[in-house]
């Protein structure tokens, strides 16, 4: 990084043609085809960006508001880097000249909302930072004709509302975060066109509650984070529906109800070969209470312990009841072979005085 800054320096110096052409609060290195007006207290966009500009830094500014076309003059900007602003509006087609673009950090401002036109002409971009705004809804015209985005950030917002299809345009997608967000449960459909996915970031929301069949579109899924969030238990199914070769599954800071059943919903888990369950154990029991705090590795083999005396219980008792009633036969049947055999004897002496 310092060697870095040091090569900045040193192409200062030397490099006065670039400088010419340079906005005042900016630094241009033609060599780089950078552009940084990072920290320079800019309340409007520079008026002249040098056209060389393939990386242009303006983060850290007090930029408030987006404006069509701000960019039309930038049109080889490959990084576009406009984080740490005040930016609250961004216009229909305010990068609509970007053609080239790969690369747009807008986190850490404050959007609460994002316009239908705000994709217009990012067709080459595979990278959105959308981190630490304040947008609460995506809805499906959220991000259309974003072609070829491949990793999109939306940690630290205050989504609570993901509308189906909201994702829908994104079959390039590999990487979405959204944890530190305010959703309670992921319904059928929100994921359903997001079939490279491979990292999908759900930690530290509140969700308490997952539709089975909610990952099943994501047969490119090899990171699941779910930790730090509500769930009390899951099920199987929701899981086992994930079609990939291998998936890891982050589960812990959850508040598991340990019982039988989540119990048993582990083990079955923990025997899919491809599913990994990387933080089992850590996972931990909030309830029942005599369980709070405990690991529910160090208590599972109990769980089910009830549930096995009952089994058990119940079994000896049908075979206790079984055994005595094949018992009960067999002593009658003897009474009455007995029985039968005193009869025939009785009748025999009675034939025997006759005789005499
Ligand atoms: C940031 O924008 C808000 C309006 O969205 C404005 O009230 C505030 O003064 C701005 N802050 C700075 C530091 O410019
Ligand atoms: C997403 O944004 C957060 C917060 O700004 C950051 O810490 C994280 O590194 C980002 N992740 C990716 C993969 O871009
Ligand atoms: C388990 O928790 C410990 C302590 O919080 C942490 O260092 C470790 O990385 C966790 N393991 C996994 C697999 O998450």
């Amino acid at each position: 990084m310092q060697y870095f800054f040091l090569l900045l320096l040193f192409m200062e110096v030397f490099s006065t043609s670039s400088s010419a052409s340079c906005e005042k609060g900016c630094n241009c290195h033609e060599a780089l085809k950078l552009t940084t007006c990072a920290n320079a207290f800019l309340t409007q966009l520079p008026t002249h960006v040098p056209p060389y500009t393939e990386h242009l830094d303006l983060s850290t500014n007090l930029l408030s508001f987006l404006p069509r076309s701000s960019f039309q003059m930038e049109r080889k900007l490959r990084a576009l880097l406009l984080n740490n602003n005040n930016i609250s509006d961004v216009a229909d087609g305010a990068f609509t000249q970007l053609e080239v673009l790969q690369k747009l950090d807008l986190s850490r401002n404050r959007l609460l909302s994002l316009r239908e036109g705000f994709t217009l002409g990012l067709s080459a971009l595979k990278d959105l930072q959308l981190s630490h705004n304040l947008l609460h809804t995506l809805d499906s015209r959220s991000f259309m004709r974003l072609d070829s985005l491949e990793r999109l950030n939306l940690t630290g917002n205050a989504i609570h509302t993901i509308q189906i299809r909201a994702f829908g345009f994104m079959s390039t997608l590999r990487q979405l975060h959204l944890g530190d967000n305010r959703l309670v449960s992921l319904n059928n459909g929100v994921f359903s066109m997001l079939r490279s996915l491979e990292v999908l970031n759900l930690r530290g929301n509140q969700i308490s509650k997952t539709e089975m069949g909610v990952f099943t579109p994501l047969t490119s899924l090899a990171l699941l984070n779910l930790a730090q969030n509500r769930m009390r238990t899951i099920y199987f199914k929701t899981f086992l529906s994930i079609h990939t070769y291998s998936t890891h599954i982050l589960l812990e800071g959850n508040p598991w109800n340990c019982d039988c059943d989540l119990q048993r919903v582990f083990h079955k888990l923990r025997s899919v070969h491809r599913l990994f369950l990387d933080d089992y154990y850590n996972l931990s029991c909030n309830a029942p209470a005599e369980l709070e705090n405990c690991r529910l590795m160090d208590v599972d083999t109990q769980l089910c312990i009830a549930e096995t005396v009952t089994v058990l219980v119940i079994t000896i008792t049908v075979v206790i009841t079984v055994l005595a009633a094949i018992v009960m036969a067999e002593r009658k049947r003897k009474k009455r072979k007995k029985n039968s055999r005193k009869h025939w004897t009785e009748q025999s002496n009675m034939s025997e005085d006759s005789d005499q």
